[in-house]
């Protein structure tokens, strides 16, 4: 890729990661991109760096502008591999000024490369520093997703490198918002949030009111992976607004795996009794849907409806693996109930409840357990569970 110019004097100079599948359990079918922008002005500085194996992508992009140890100030907004990986040898090879942080960013980038000597400027949140022409302001944003996370606002650009936040895993030769599918965009957005931002949405919602606040103008958002949002930063801060409010829809979903096929069975029959309410459900057979995508489908829903067959006296592990990630999300504002099958100690549904109650998931009903093959009297009763959630999700969803 060649560099970009974002604004007068601003380069995205960055790595396309078409390949990358995984990022800690998060499946990323479409790659990835790790942004990095460069201000050519009084004060040359990079915004950013790149994962390790794309140093030479980086360099490559610099040394078509400037040469690389012209660079004064490299502005680290956050410390994880993917964006700071390179940069031991980045330093090396330019030697810059400044290595410009927040006070955990400073601690944390130590505690990853043991660098004492590194030329550091601590900034605390709110301190602008002018390159020039341009002035930049950095704004600390703890936990979002990591202590060191900060994000930098260039003033007379109006325009916010946001590190992770507002970003997608999306590898695409396009780098603005206007060039590609504004609703895959969306959707590729909400993916992201749903996997790594839903647990902080408390802390997102506290910066989305101190930004307007403080009536910061942002007519850019260049996030640190995926497309710049040029020409619809307002969707994007809207969403995140919805998504941080876990507001919900009137959808259900049923997530299930299964040994012989009774769970299915009995997941099925709730199917038809959420489908005889009306209401928009999915089915997500754990064999066949990964947890990132189904975390995606967490994000809007309702109600959660949780099916396991026993197997030695737990769950099949496809839902512990789930059970186990969402936990960890934290999502919010749901309701719940589960189903299963088993052959003769039967604790699964009982497992599902207490995982549902552990992650203040309202259960709504005791559940239902099955012996071996479900009659069609269980399955009469998976279809009244099934309408009972429906109409649950009628009167709570939104
Ligand atoms: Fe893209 Fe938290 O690193």
């Amino acid at each position: 890729m060649q560099p970009i110019e974002v604004k007068e004097n601003i380069y995205w100079v960055g790595a396309i990661d078409w390949n990358v599948r995984d990022f800690h359990g998060y499946q990323t079918p479409k790659g990835t991109t790790y942004n990095s922008f460069l201000v050519l002005d009084e004060k040359v500085t990079l915004f950013d760096c790149v994962k390790k194996p794309f140093k030479s992508n980086l360099l490559a992009n610099i040394r078509k502008l400037i040469d690389p140890a012209k660079i004064d100030y490299i502005v680290v907004n956050h410390v994880e591999m993917d964006h700071s990986g390179a940069l031991p040898e980045i330093m090396e090879f330019i030697g810059p000024e400044k290595v410009i942080c927040s006070p955990m960013g400073k601690k944390v980038l130590i505690d990853h490369f043991h660098r004492e000597d590194w030329p550091f400027e601590v900034v605390e949140s709110g301190k602008t520093l002018s390159l020039g022409k341009k002035t930049v302001q950095f704004l600390e944003t703890r936990m979002l997703h990591w202590p060191d996370s900060m994000f930098s606002y260039l003033v007379e650009d109006e325009m916010l490198i946001s590190s992770d936040a507002f970003g997608q895993h999306w590898a695409t030769s396009e780098r603005f918002d206007d060039e590609v599918d504004l609703e895959e965009l969306l959707s590729q957005s909400a993916k992201y949030y749903a996997n790594i931002l839903l647990l902080y949405s408390p802390l997102v919602q506290k910066l989305l009111a101190g930004v307007r606040k403080s009536g910061l103008r942002i007519n850019m958002i260049a996030p640190d992976h995926g497309l710049i949002w040029r020409s619809h930063p307002g969707r994007i801060l809207e969403a995140y607004d919805t998504w941080s409010q876990q507001k919900t829809k009137k959808k259900a979903l049923l997530i299930y795996d299964t040994m012989w096929q009774s769970t299915e069975a009995m997941a099925n029959a709730i199917a038809d009794g959420l489908n005889q309410e009306g209401v928009d459900f999915k089915m997500l057979n754990l064999k066949h849907n990964h947890r990132s995508d189904v975390m995606t489908e967490v994000l809007d829903s309702k109600a959660i409806i949780l099916g396991s067959s026993t197997l030695n006296n737990g769950i099949l592990p496809g839902m512990a693996d789930i059970l186990c990630y969402m936990k960890g999300l934290k999502p919010t504002g749901k309701i719940g109930a589960a189903f299963g099958s088993y052959g003769w100690s039967g604790e699964s549904v009982k497992i599902l409840n207490e995982a549902m109650e552990g992650m203040k998931i309202q259960v709504v009903d005791e559940g239902i357990r099955v012996k071996f093959a479900p009659t069609q009297q269980d399955l009469d009763r998976c279809i009244q569970l099934g309408r009972k959630i429906g109409k649950l999700v009628k009167e709570n969803g939104h």
